[in-house]
C-alpha cells in the first residue's frame, strides 16, 4: 500500500494521484494572501494562473471571490488540456531534454476541470477557459488587466510566453507568483531573463521550498 506523505502534500512537493490540486498548503494560503490584499488595496483587473491541472487553485481563488461577496473580477484559466507540450529546443534551448510532456499524470480534459468546477457549485461566468497552447491562446487572449498572475506551466517556453505576454498587463500593486522557480531550473531561467528584459528589480519572496512571489512596483 502506498502512504501519502503528509508533509510532503502541505508544502505541494508531490503530484496526487486523487486531489484538485498539486499545490499544497502553503502555495493556497499564498493565493488567499494576495488576494485579500489585492482587494484591501483596491487593485484592478482579473486573476489568471497559466497551467491550472485539475483547476484546483483557481477554484480556490473563484471560491475566495465568491465567498467575499466580488462580482468585478473574473478567474481565467489557460491550459492546452491535454498536458505539456513537447519541448521546442530549437527557440527554447533551456528546455531540451524534458520529458513532462510524456507523464499522463499531468493531463487533466477541459471538461474535467469544468466538472471539478461544477462539483463546487463554481462553474459561472466569473470563470473563463483559454483553452490551447500558450503560445496560440495567450497572444491574443481577451483579458485586459489583471492583478493576480500565477505561473505554473513548468516550462521555460511556458514561463517565459506567459511573462511576455500577460505581465505588461498586471496591475502595479498586483501580484505574480512563480509556481516552480525553486523546482526547475529551467523555470527560473525564463523568469530570471525576463527580469533582466524589462530590468525588474522588485524584491522575490520564497513561499516555500519550490515557489516565489513579487508584487509588481
Ligand atoms: C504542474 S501542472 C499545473 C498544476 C496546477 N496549477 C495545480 O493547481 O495543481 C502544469 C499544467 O500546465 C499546462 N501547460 C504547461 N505548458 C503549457 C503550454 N505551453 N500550453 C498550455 N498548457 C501548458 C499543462 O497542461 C498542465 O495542466
Amino acid at each position: 500500500m502506498k502512504y501519502v506523505d503528509k508533509q510532503e502534500r502541505l508544502n505541494g512537493y508531490d503530484w496526487p494521484s486523487n486531489a484538485f490540486t498539486m499545490i499544497g498548503l502553503n502555495r493556497l494560503n499564498n493565493i488567499e494572501d494576495c488576494i485579500r490584499t489585492i482587494l484591501k488595496d483596491n487593485i484592478q483587473g482579473d486573476f489568471i494562473e497559466t497551467g491550472v491541472w485539475r483547476g484546483g487553485a483557481t477554484i480556490f481563488m473563484r471560491a475566495l471571490l465568491k465567498e467575499l461577496g466580488i462580482k468585478d473580477k473574473t478567474v481565467w484559466l489557460a491550459d492546452s488540456f491535454k498536458g505539456l507540450p513537447k519541448p521546442n529546443s530549437k527557440s527554447y534551448p533551456a528546455d531540451e531534454g524534458i520529458d513532462l510532456y510524456n507523464r499522463p499524470i499531468l493531463t487533466c480534459s477541459l471538461e474535467e476541470v469544468q466538472n471539478n468546477f461544477r462539483i463546487f457549485g463554481l462553474l459561472d461566468k466569473q470563470v473563463q477557459f483559454l483553452s490551447g497552447w500558450f503560445k496560440d491562446t495567450l497572444p491574443i487572449a481577451p483579458v485586459k488587466n489583471l492583478s493576480l498572475l500565477r505561473l505554473d506551466g513548468d516550462l521555460y517556453e511556458s514561463t517565459l510566453i506567459a511573462l511576455e505576454h500577460l505581465y505588461p498587463k498586471l496591475s502595479v500593486g498586483g501580484f505574480v507568483i512563480i509556481d516552480d522557480y525553486n523546482a526547475f531550473p529551467f523555470c527560473k531561467a525564463a523568469v530570471d531573463d525576463y527580469r533582466m528584459k524589462i530590468n525588474c528589480e522588485e524584491l522575490m519572496i520564497e513561499i516555500d521550498n519550490e515557489a516565489i512571489y513579487w508584487r509588481k512596483a
